[in-house]
């Protein structure tokens, strides 16, 4: 790519908690950057660029020990914060001989990683998603390799009518793409809101219900820049009072999103499937994680091929629909971002020092 499509100054989710090994290396390409991930003996997880200080040789190809890694060229040993602790064949240890580490936070069972400048990387912008591992909900998820830019992935979460037509056999119907919807937005944030009400439920949601009759469903999508998505999704008994606010007649989920560029248009695609009923059922847990892996693949189906079809035709454009409005938001937030950022960068060439 000739220009970035993501800001560098964000928080990105590097992996899902139980990704993260006292005693095995996660490698991962983020923003083109190769990482290698893993956790102290005391459980705290660390992010360090995968290339060893000597002759760059991944560090991941390496053994893990105590918190340590050990090069697998010519052993030089690394701890946990990039700094050269052990030089085998020589008394003293060049200070400067060290990797980078990246600012690593885990939050809401994922490990939210800073690739831009560290100086600005304030947990506070960590986004909220704090269904993930709240007492009141329970869900859980995975995570896709997709072979798509994350700025396509937003634009399908943004624009729901697609379920009409890509998930017609579960969560889609009519209703929604005869459904109007509002779309408001603030600093980094924009949200689309869509009621279908006195409709026929569509299949996953009947049956979440588990009662007859006519629903008023809801969807409402909170977008964070730059690549985090909130769906607060549901159904309850037509005329409840769920669009004012009493849900209690209701079945509650919270489809979570997060995307984390890689490399060319490629991205990493962390989702969960939250609810807050049934808090105890396992088998519920899984049926649902199953059910929207099922149509979370059907996504990743047309994603990869809009994606090699943009890939084949690079002259061709986008035109925009009515349906697009909240994408066309996102995507401005995200345009924000990067504008925002400065892009000096300080290339190091590539030379060899003599010790
Ligand atoms: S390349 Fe790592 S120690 Fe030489
Ligand atoms: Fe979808």
């Amino acid at each position: 790519m000739s220009s970035r499509n993501y800001p560098l100054n964000a928080w990105y989710v590097a992996a899902w908690d139980y990704e993260l090994k006292k005693n095995a290396m996660l490698t991962r390409t983020i923003c083109e950057k190769k990482v290698v991930l893993f956790r102290k003996p005391d459980g705290s997880s660390v992010a360090l660029e995968d290339a060893c200080w000597h002759r760059l040789v991944p560090l991941s190809m390496g053994t893990l020990k105590d918190g340590t890694i050990k090069c697998r060229y010519h052993g030089l040993v690394f701890d946990a914060a990039g700094k050269c602790v052990h030089m085998p064949s020589q008394d003293t240890i060049n200070p400067s001989a060290c990797v980078r580490s990246f600012p690593l936070v885990e939050r809401h069972r994922f490990a939210w990683i800073w690739m831009g400048q560290p100086h600005l990387a304030d947990e506070n912008l960590i986004p909220d998603l704090h269904w993930n591992d709240h007492s009141d909900w329970t869900g859980d998820g995975g995570v896709i390799g997709l072979a798509a830019s994350y700025e396509l992935a937003i634009d399908n979460l943004m624009d729901l009518t697609h379920e009409t037509f890509v998930h017609p056999e579960s969560i889609g119907n009519d209703a929604i793409a005869d459904a109007p919807f509002t779309v408001t937005h603030s600093h980094k944030q924009v949200t689309v809101t869509r009621w279908m009400e006195g409709i026929e439920p569509p299949a996953f949601w009947g049956a979440q219900l588990g009662k007859p009759g006519l629903v008023d469903r809801w969807q409402i999508i909170h977008f964070q820049a730059p690549s985090t998505v909130a769906l607060d999704v549901g159904v309850a008994v037509a005329g409840t009072g769920a669009k004012e606010g009493d849900r209690r007649q209701g079945v509650n989920g919270f489809v979570l999103h997060t995307f984390t560029p890689t490399t060319g248009n490629n991205s990493l695609y962390f989702w969960s499937i939250c609810r807050n009923y049934n808090l105890s059922s396992v088998r519920l847990t899984t049926e649902w994680r199953d059910a929207v892996k099922g149509i979370f693949a059907q996504d990743e189906d047309i994603l990869e091929a809009q994606q090699k079809a943009m890939d084949a035709n690079p002259a061709k454009v986008f035109y925009n629909l009515n349906i697009d409005a909240g994408g066309m938001w996102a995507r401005r937030k995200i345009d924000e971002m990067i504008q925002a950022e400065q892009h000096a960068t300080s290339a190091v060439p590539l030379r060899i020092v003599s010790e």
